[in-house]
C-alpha cells in the first residue's frame, strides 16, 4: 500500500466555498445531525433529510477546487502507487481538479451518487447536482426500491475504512489536511509514521500536536506548497 497518506476533511474545500462541519458558522451548528445524518434519519425524517442532501448536492455544482486539491492532483499523477488520497468529504472537488474517480477514497459517501436502500441490490447511481426525485421518481431503476443519498450516516457502516486500514499500514509519512479529528482519530497514525504533518486552521481539541513532526495553521492551500515539498523530498530519499 501507498507509503505516504494525505487524508483530508471539510477544511480542504472551505477555500471553495462548501462549509464545513464544526467551525463556527459550521452545518452542524445550522442543522440536528441527529435529525439529517443518523442511521435513523431516513426512517424518521425521511422528507427532511432527502431535502437536506438535495440542497448540499445542488450547492456544490458550482463550486471550484482550489489550489490545495490542484496540488494533491498533480502530486498523485506523478507519484501515483506512492500516494493514497483520502477524503472525508463527500464533495467531488479531488474530482473535478482532474483525478481519476478510482483514485480518490470517499470515506463517507459521495454526494452526487445515490444508492439503492435495498441492501441486497444497493445499486448506486450518479444523479449529478440533481435532486433525488428527479432520477427515477427517487426509485432503483434495477428493483424499484425507494433511492437514497449514498452517504454515510453517523451510527452506520462506513465500508471504505477497511481501505483506510489498509493504506495506513505501510504508511510512513501522514498529512491530515482540514479536519478537526473528531471523526477520525489520527493521532496513533501520526505516532506510528516516520514523518507526520498537520495542517488546520486552529489548533482542534481532538488532535494532539505532539505525534506530528510539523504543525501548519493556515488555510490549506497556503500550506499545501511546504507540504508538497516535504512529500516529493521523502519519496525521493525513500
Ligand atoms: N484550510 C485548512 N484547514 C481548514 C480550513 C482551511 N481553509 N478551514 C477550516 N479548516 C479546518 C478547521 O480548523 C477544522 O479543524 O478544517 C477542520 C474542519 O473540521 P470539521 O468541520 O469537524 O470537519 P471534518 O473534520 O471534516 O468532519 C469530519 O464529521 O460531520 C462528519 O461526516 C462528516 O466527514 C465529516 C466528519
Ligand atoms: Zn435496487
Amino acid at each position: 500500500m501507498a507509503k505516504v497518506v494525505i487524508l483530508s476533511g471539510a477544511g480542504i474545500s472551505a477555500e471553495s466555498g462548501i462549509s464545513t462541519f464544526r467551525d463556527s458558522g459550521g452545518l452542524w451548528e445550522e442543522y440536528d445531525i441527529s435529525v439529517v445524518c443518523n442511521y435513523d434519519s431516513l426512517v424518521k425524517h425521511e422528507d427532511l433529510t432527502i431535502e437536506f442532501y438535495d440542497k448540499r448536492r445542488a450547492e456544490i455544482e458550482d463550486k471550484e477546487p482550489n489550489y490545495a486539491h490542484k496540488i494533491i492532483k498533480e502530486l498523485k499523477d506523478r507519484y501515483k502507487h506512492d500516494i493514497a488520497v483520502i477524503t472525508q468529504n463527500v464533495d467531488n472537488l479531488f474530482e473535478k481538479a482532474g483525478m481519476r474517480v478510482e483514485d480518490v477514497i470517499h470515506l463517507h459517501g459521495f454526494m452526487p451518487t445515490v444508492r439503492c436502500r435495498d441492501e441486497e441490490c444497493a445499486k448506486v447511481y450518479d444523479i449529478g447536482y440533481k435532486a433525488l426525485s428527479s432520477f427515477n421518481d427517487g426509485k432503483c431503476p434495477e428493483c424499484g426500491t425507494k433511492l437514497r443519498p449514498n452517504i454515510v450516516f453517523f451510527g452506520e457502516a462506513a465500508p471504505m475504512y477497511e481501505r483506510l486500514n489498509a493504506e495506513i499500514q505501510d504508511c510512513q509519512f501522514f498529512v491530515v489536511i482540514g479536519t478537526s479529528g473528531n471523526v477520525i482519530e489520527v493521532n496513533s497514525t501520526a505516532a506510528f509514521c516516520d514523518y507526520a504533518i498537520l495542517n488546520n486552521l486552529e489548533a482542534s481539541s481532538a488532535i494532539a500536536e505532539r505525534d506530528f513532526d510539523k504543525v501548519i495553521y493556515d488555510k490549506a492551500s497556503n500550506a499545501i506548497d511546504i507540504i508538497a515539498d516535504d512529500i516529493e523530498s521523502f519519496l525521493q530519499e525513500s
